[in-house]
Formats: structure tokens, sequence, C-alpha cells
């Protein structure tokens, strides 16, 4: 069983369990709410972030679900670094077609006023005045990091901020945020790590591990397989592999313990040595329950190795591309609605 810890240097203690607040499926906004409130009384009490997710509607939900809540009772770490709202500065990470048919880009933006202002939206939406950790989502070439991690010290300075993270970085790219910040300790980073998803174990967790930089793997149930649900894919013979894989190592694992594949999936990688938490989603109260039974769950070496081997050559596709092909595929059906609609009333004007 994986215990509390300290995220890097930073001192701040942090259940090996973090509550992912991007959500996956739509549902109301209240019911959001009580899941996040909920999830932070039963002890989930770190929340990840990003101004990116709904675009700000995300940030704004957190920021009702915990009024009232003492500020020290809960851990708020959000993100700077991509923008869909500034217009056309900054390289293009990905793109889509919002529900009105528009392209909208997500652009990488570290520019210094850019951190600061999203710096501000964020505690404005979060309802807090500071942050406890700031990391920035993906690297921004075009920006040299001392300028973008130079002004997240000025604001760490000002007190909106406790700790500086970083998302989606290489090791080089870690090296050069260290020589940013000086003095400042670089306090985590977000890497996505799974029982599927292990490209991290090559330099990234090493590195984390002999430079004392904190690890919150995101996307730990590699977006919902793990506990259970297998996608379509293009690529059959992944599926394959990916049932098999649970059927025959995941599931008996779960089962001689008496808890979901979730906890267990969980639990693997919170034990990988240099990981301090996994930040895994939830869309009901029923899979934070399956999840809070990780922090209980002890895994037998043999049990570690035996995931660890089992899943090592299933090849699955990452979250993020995953979830592109979702959001796409959910935009057509609006488009399709909305087109056999516009059909419809045409046809009765006529
Ligand atoms: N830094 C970055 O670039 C980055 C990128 C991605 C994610 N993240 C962070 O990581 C968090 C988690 O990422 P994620 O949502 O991609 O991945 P995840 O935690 O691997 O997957 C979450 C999904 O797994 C399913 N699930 C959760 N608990 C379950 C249970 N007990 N039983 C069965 N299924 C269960 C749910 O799918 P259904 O909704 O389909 O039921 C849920 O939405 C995000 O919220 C975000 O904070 C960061």
């Amino acid at each position: 069983m994986k215990t509390c810890g300290s995220l890097g240097q930073s001192g701040m203690v942090i259940p090996p369990l973090v509550f992912g607040t991007m959500a996956r499926r739509q549902s109301a906004s209240r019911e959001r709410e009580a899941l996040i409130r909920n999830a932070v009384e039963r002890g989930l009490v770190a929340l990840d972030t990003a101004p990116l997710y709904d675009f700000g509607d995300c940030e704004q939900l957190i920021g009702r679900a915990l009024v009232g809540l003492p500020r020290e009772r809960y851990r708020l770490f959000t993100k700077v670094g991509l923008r869909w709202d500034a217009g056309a500065r900054g390289r293009v990470l990905f793109s889509f077609d919002d529900a009105q048919g528009r392209r909208v880009h997500v652009r990488r933006d570290s520019r210094p006023e850019s951190i600061r202002a999203e710096v501000e939206s964020s505690l404005s939406r979060l309802r807090v005045d500071y942050l406890d950790l700031v990391q920035v989502h993906h690297p921004d070439l075009d920006t040299p990091f001392a300028e973008s991690f130079g002004e997240l010290t000025r604001l760490r300075a000002e007190g909106k901020l406790l700790h500086i993270g970083a998302s989606n970085f290489t090791v080089a790219q870690l090296q050069d945020a260290q020589a940013a910040l000086g003095d400042i300790a670089l306090c985590s980073l977000q890497p996505e790590y799974s029982l599927l998803r292990r490209e991290a174990e090559q330099k990234l967790l090493p590195y984390c591990r002999s430079h004392n930089i904190g690890v919150l793997a995101y996307s730990p149930l590699a977006g919902g397989p793990l506990g259970g649900q297998v996608p379509q894919i293009a690529d059959r013979a992944a599926m394959l592999r990916l049932q098999h894989a649970l059927r025959d190592v995941l599931h008996p694992i779960a089962r001689a313990h008496g808890v979901s594949p979730a906890a267990v999936a969980l639990a693997w990688v919170a034990a990988q040595p240099g990981v301090t938490a996994a930040i895994a989603g939830a869309s009901n109260h029923r899979q934070i329950d399956a999840q809070l039974a990780m922090l209980e769950l002890q895994l037998a070496p043999d049990e570690l190795e035996h995931l660890t081997r089992g899943f090592a050559t299933v090849g699955w596709p990452s979250s993020w591309s995953l979830q592109a092909s979702r959001l796409r595929r959910a935009l057509k059906r609006v488009r399709q609605v909305i087109g056999r609609g516009l059909r419809a009333a045409r046809l009765r004007g006529s």
C-alpha cells in the first residue's frame, strides 16, 4: 500500500491518488460539482485541472464545488501554456471543429504576459487566492524558458502560487526548466503513464527519481480501458491483445484481492519507482469508490511483476489520440443532428 508523500522537494504531502477533473463525458454541472465535492470529502484532496478543460468551465465548476470548504483542506493543481482564446500567436498543438462547425486551434503560448493572464484567470475561476501547483501544460519552444519560468517565479514571489511544475516535457526540457528556475526546485512532472503506455519508464522516471522531481502520472487507466471498457479502435490486433491481458492478468489479480481492475491498475502505477501519484478521472461516484480501494491495496512483488510483463507488449494509442477521435465522433453526431433539424425545418417551410 502506498502512503501519502511529498511531491518532489516541495514538502507538500499528497495522497497517491489525485482526482483528475478533465471530463470525458458530458454530464450536468450540478452532478460534476457533487462528484468533485464528494471526492474531496472522501480524501481525494488534491485536484488536477487546467484552463483548457472545458475551456475555463472546469475550473469554474471546481470553484463552485468547493465553496465553503476551508482552503487548507484541498490542493489545486492547474496549468498554463495552452491557449484557445488568445488569437493566432503560438504553434498549434491540435485543432478541432466546435459544435457550430468553427475551427478552433489550441496553441502553445508560455509568453510571460500570457502566463500571468492565465494564472489570474485561474485564481478567479477557482475562487482562491493562491494555487498549490502551476504546471506548464506543454513546452512552448518559441518562448525562452528563462522568460516563462521567470514569470512563474515572480508569481510565486507574489504569493499567487506555491509550486511550479511541468507537463509533457522531455528530460532535456526538464533540465532547461530547472536551469531557468535557479534556486527554486522544479516540483513535478506530469507524463502519460499506465500499464498500457510505458514510454516514461525509459528516461523520464529515472531522471525524476534521481533529481527528486515529483511524478504525477496522467491517464493511469489509459483513459478508461484499464477500468474495463475496451473501446473500438482501428487496430483490431491491439484490441485483442488488450482483451487477453485484461482477462488473463489484470482481472484475476483484482478478483484475488476483491477489488476492481481500476484499483489494481492504479496501485500498479503508484507502486512504480519515482511515481508520486496517479491522476485518475472518474465519471461517477461508483468509479471513485472503486478507485479509492487502491489506497488500501497491497500488491505482492510477484503480482506487480506479472502486471508489468503481462501488459508490456499490448501496444495501445495514447489517451490523447483516443480522446481526439472520441471528440471528433461526438462533434460529427452533433453536426448530423443539426443538419437533420435544418433539413426538416426547410421541408416544413417549403
Ligand atoms: N497533462 C496532460 O497533458 C494531461 C492529459 C490528459 C489527462 N491529464 C490529467 O489526468 C486526468 C486523468 O486522465 P484521463 O481521464 O485521460 O484518464 P484515466 O484516469 O486513465 O481515465 C479516466 C476514465 O476511466 C474510466 N474509469 C475511471 N474509474 C473507473 C472505474 N473505477 N471503473 C471503470 N472505469 C473507470 C472512466 O471512463 P468513462 O468516463 O468512459 O466511464 C474515466 O473517465 C485528467 O482528468 C487530467 O487531470 C493530463
